[in-house]
C-alpha cells in the first residue's frame, strides 16, 4: 500500500513511516508538511558567512560599499526585499516576544545582512518550536558573531526559562588573524520546548582523562605533571566517566577525519551531532534537521536508529545524502525513506521540471494524490501515476490513471491519455501539466464526456486537465481531482501527505509491534 494516502488508520501509518528527505525551502516545508508536536529532537546548522566578511553583516545596505564587495557576499541571507517582506511578516503575525525581539534588531542593526539573517529565522525558529513535541530540544548551531542575537530570538521564542546550554565546541587549525585571537569555536544553542524535555546523561559520559588529553594537547592549560596526577586520580574514582561539560574539545573537525570528509561546505562532524541525539532522544525517536546539508543529522540517526527528517534547499546536498547513505548502509537503504521535491511556488517547480524531470513528474503525482505507476514501458505504458477510490461505499474500486507533463504538450497527449483510460478501464484520467491548456487540449478532453458519480450526486468530467499553477492555488489545491474522495478507504489519497505519523502512532511505534 501506498506510504502517502493520509487517510489511513493508525496501524497502517504506523508501519508504513519511512524517513523523509525534503529538497525544498525549509519554511515552506515545516508549514505544510511536518504535522505539530512530532519531532522529538531538532539540530540546525543553519547557513551563515562568517570570518573575511563579518564587517560586511553590519553595514548598512546604503550603497556606500562597492558594489563589487556587496556581490562577493555569498550568503543566503541579504538585505533586500524578501528579507524586508520577511521582517515585516513576522513584526505582523509571529508571538508578541518574537515580534518585539525583531523590532530591537532593527533598532540595533538596521537595513544589514545580520538583520536579514534573524528576520529569516524568527519565522523557521517560530515553526521548529511548534514542530517539536512537549518533551522535545533544540540545539542551534552557530558562531559567535551571531549567537548573541540568536540567543535573544531563542529567547523569545522558546522562552529563557527553556535555555539549557551554550556549548563551546572547540578545535584547533591554523589562522592568519594577527589583530586578535585565533576563533576556534563554534556555539551550540540548547534549548528545550518544555521542562519535561529528558536529557539522558548516562549516554553523553566522556572519560576524564579523554576531556584533560585534548585539552592539554590543545591549550596547554594543564602542566604536565599536573594532568599526570589527575588522570591517576580520576582513572582511581571514576571509571564510567563524567557527563560532557558544555565545552568539547574531543570532537575534531571534518577536515581531519579522511573517512568522513564530503568536501560539502560546513560539513560538520557526526560524533558531534551523534552527542547531541544520545543526550536528547531514545532509539525511534524523530529527529529533524531543517538545513542538512550533506546529511551529518541523517546519517548520525540513522546509525542511532532514530527516525529522521532531512530538509535542504540545495538539490545538491539531496544527491550527496543519498550517495552516503548507501555508502555507509548499502543499496537497501533506499527503501526505507522517500525523497520528496517540495517547490514553495510554480515558479520554483517549473525550475524542478527543467532540472530533474524525474522528481518534477514524482512531486505531481504527489501532489494530485497518486501513486507513480511502477513499470512505465510495460503494462502501464502512458500511465505515470495511478490511484484507486471507491464512489460508494457498497461499490466496486475505480481507478484514476495519471500523466504528467513537465515540458512542452498538446492535443496529441491528451489524446493519447484518453486512450489509455480506454486501455485500463478508468474511471478518470488525470493530465498534469505544467503549461495552460490550449482550446485544443481542452476540447480533446471533452471528448472523453462525464459519468455520473453516485457518491457526490453529480456528474464528473472524465478527462480532468490540472495545470501546476492549480497545484498551487489555495483553493484548487486542497484536492486538486474532481471525485467522490470522501467514499473512503483509497489508496494514495489527495490533499497534503502527513509526514509522520501522529503522535499516538510513534508512542505505539516507541512500544514496539
Ligand atoms: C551550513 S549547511 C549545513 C551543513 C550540515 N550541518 C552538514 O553537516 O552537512 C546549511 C545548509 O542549509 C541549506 N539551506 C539554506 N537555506 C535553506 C532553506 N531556506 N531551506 C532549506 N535548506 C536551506 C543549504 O543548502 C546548506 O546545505
Amino acid at each position: 500500500m501506498s506510504s502517502r494516502g493520509g487517510r489511513r488508520s493508525g496501524q497502517e501509518a504506523l508501519f508504513e513511516s519511512r524517513n523523509l528527505l525534503f529538497y525544498g525551502d525549509n519554511l515552506y516545508v515545516l508549514r505544510e508538511h511536518i504535522r505539530d508536536e512530532t519531532v522529538d529532537l531538532v539540530y540546525l546548522d543553519p547557513p551563515f558567512n562568517k570570518g573575511k566578511d563579518h564587517d560586511l553583516l553590519f553595514t548598512e545596505r546604503t550603497g556606500r560599499k562597492p558594489a563589487a564587495q556587496v556581490k562577493a557576499f555569498e550568503d543566503t541571507w541579504k538585505w533586500d526585499d524578501a528579507a524586508w517582506e520577511a521582517f515585516q511578516e513576522t513584526v505582523r503575525t509571529g508571538p508578541p516576544k518574537v515580534s518585539e525581539a525583531l523590532q530591537s534588531f532593527r533598532r540595533l542593526v538596521p537595513k544589514t545582512d545580520m538583520l536579514a539573517y534573524l528576520s529569516m529565522m524568527a519565522p523557521r525558529l517560530v515553526e521548529l518550536q511548534r514542530k517539536l513535541r512537549k518533551t522535545g530540544s533544540i540545539y542551534l548551531h552557530c558562531d559567535p558573531t551571531a549567537s548573541h542575537y540568536l540567543k535573544l530570538l531563542m529567547d523569545a521564542v522558546f522562552g529563557p526559562t527553556n535555555f539549557r546550554n551554550e556549548i563551546a565546541w572547540c578545535y584547533t587549525g591554523p589562522s592568519s588573524t594577527k589583530r586578535w585571537f585565533p576563533r576556534k569555536h563554534d556555539i551550540i544553542l540548547f534549548y528545550v520546548k518544555s521542562p519535561e524535555a529528558p536529557f539522558y546523561k548516562d549516554a553523553v559520559r566522556v572519560p576524564y582523562a579523554k576531556s584533560l588529553r585534548s585539552a592539554r594537547g590543545r591549550t596547554g592549560i594543564y602542566a604536565g605533571r599536573e594532568y599526570a596526577d589527575m588522570d591517576a586520580r580520576v582513572a582511581q574514582y571514576d571509571v564510567q566517566g563524567k557527563v560532557v561539560e558544555d565545552w568539547w574539545p574531543d570532537i575534531t573537525p571534518v577536515g581531519r577525519r579522511k573517512r568522513e570528509l564530503l568536501h560539502y561546505p560546513t560539513q560538520k562532524p557526526k560524533e558531534l551531532v551523534e552527542r547531541i541525539i544520545r543526550a536528547s532522544t531514545l532509539p525511534r525517536d524523530v529527529v529533524l534537521d531543517p538545513f542538512c546539508g550533506c546529511g551529518t543529522t541523517v546519517d548520525a540517526a540513522q546509525a542511532l536508529d532514530r527516525r529522521w527528517i532531512g530538509i535542504d534547499i540545495a538539490k545538491v546536498a539531496i544527491d550527496v545524502i543519498e550517495g552516503r547513505l548507501e555508502r555507509e548502509y548499502g543499496a537497501d537503504i533506499r527503501k526505507s525513506y522517500e525523497v520528496r521535491p517540495e517547490p514553495a511556488s510554480a515558479e520554483d517547480a517549473y525550475t524542478l521540471a527543467d532540472e530533474d524531470k524525474h522528481n518534477f513528474e514524482e512531486w505531481a503525482l504527489h501532489r494530485v494524490g497518486a501513486d507513480s505507476a511502477p513499470h512505465k514501458r510495460g503494462a502501464d505504458k502512458g500511465i505515470d501515476g495511478r490511484m484507486y477510490y471507491f464512489d460508494h461505499i457498497d461499490g466496486e474500486s475505480k481507478l484514476i490513471v495519471v500523466s504528467v507533463k513537465g515540458g512542452s504538450t498538446g492535443p496529441g497527449h491528451v489524446r493519447d491519455l484518453r486512450g489509455v483510460m480506454e486501455r485500463e478501464k478508468a474511471a478518470i484520467g488525470v493530465f498534469v501539466t505544467r503549461r495552460k491548456p490550449t482550446k485544443a487540449m481542452r476540447e480533446e478532453a471533452d471528448e472523453a464526456g462525464t459519468y455520473y458519480s453516485a457518491g457526490l450526486g453529480r456528474m464528473v468530467q472524465r478527462l480532468q486537465i490540472i495545470t501546476v499553477e492549480d497545484l498551487f492555488d489555495p483553493e484548487k489545491k486542497k484536492r486538486p481531482v474532481d471525485f467522490p474522495a470522501e467514499a473512503v478507504p483509497i489508496t494514495g489519497a489527495p490533499g497534503l501527505p502527513e509526514a509522520i505519523p501522529a503522535q499516538e502512532d510513534a508512542k505505539l511505534h516507541k512500544k514496539g509491534p
